[in-house]
């Protein structure tokens, strides 16, 4: 596997763990301080060597697009009300050399079908998928995902996050078993989606992390509906193993489970003392 230049971000869903907000405002473009939760992982693909993004939209995908889009005419206001130095913070939230696409997901399918609508503007090279909810802070580390892409080249293989969580999580991840060996990545011999804790087979979640060889798409093409009746991208890497080794690394980093209120505040909390200086005082 050559260096990855590719990353798909699906943010599609519908945020159920956040209604109301999430009736009117995508769970991805929710702050934590000063930014969305959208830029912090795209930021995170960019310091990673990702030159081309590609969203996976739903109905609230306008918003992402606005965001990401360039304001001219907001730049001019603020060339008017002598506020210059306010236009890098504007043109930095998505860089002239990134080339965005947008790829509509009409029904909310799954994860995997959320990938699969990508494959044409994957083409045939490596790629990365990055869940914007899980937000992961890896100082003094690499970016979570510049480790990951770094195994991927050492392997010439997938690679996919993983973490210790608490058993009685085991429902709400994707669950490895693995090749116990103590490294720091290992072959991942099989994944239950959400299992309940009785019948998961070891506490090592899938994070949204994931480095992928385009074949994962004719893996997925032949997935049928599981948990949640979706289309599960873990599914699309159990028949994917049959072909090719996938591997689990365990990260250095922190992750915060922005999907629902109580990681989203922690992250808020965390991310204000560490990067602002707020409550410092307190
Ligand atoms: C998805 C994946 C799951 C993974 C999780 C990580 O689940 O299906 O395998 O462990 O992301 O956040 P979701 O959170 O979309 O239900």
């Amino acid at each position: 596997m050559d260096t990855v230049r590719k990353a798909i971000l699906p943010v599609a869903g519908m945020g159920t763990r956040l209604l109301p907000i999430t009736k009117a405002i995508p769970k991805e473009m929710l702050p934590i301080i000063d930014k969305p939760l959208i830029q912090y992982a795209v930021e995170e693909a960019i310091s990673s060597g990702i030159t081309e993004i590609i969203f996976i939209i739903g109905s609230h995908g306008q918003i992402v697009k606005n965001y990401f889009g360039s304001d001219i005419q907001l730049q001019k206001n603020l060339i008017k009300i002598g506020k210059h130095h306010l236009i890098k913070l504007i043109q930095n939230v998505m860089p002239m050399h990134i080339n965005c696409k947008y790829v509509f997901q009409e029904f909310p399918l799954g994860l995997g079908h959320a990938i699969l609508l990508a494959e044409e503007e994957i083409g045939n090279n490596p790629f990365a998928v990055l869940l914007v909810d899980d937000l992961i802070d890896s100082d003094p580390h690499p970016p979570v995902l510049k480790q990951l892409i770094n195994i991927a080249i050492s392997k010439k293989t997938n690679v996919i996050g993983i973490e210790e969580i608490m058993p009685i999580h085991t429902n709400r991840y994707g669950i490895v078993s693995i090749n116990k060996t103590n490294q720091q990545a290992e072959k991942i011999i099989n994944i239950i989606e959400k299992p309940d804790i009785k019948d998961s087979p070891s506490n090592l979640a899938i994070v949204g992390r994931y480095i992928f060889n385009p074949k994962i798409f004719s893996h997925l093409q032949n997935v049928k509906p599981g948990v949640n009746n979706e289309i599960q991208l873990t599914d699309g890497i159990v028949s994917l193993i049959n072909e090719q080794d996938v591997y689990a690394y365990r990260y250095n980093g922190s992750r915060y489970d922005c999907g629902d209120i109580n990681g989203l505040f922690q992250a808020t909390i965390s991310y204000g003392m560490k990067y602002h200086g707020l409550l410092n005082k307190i």
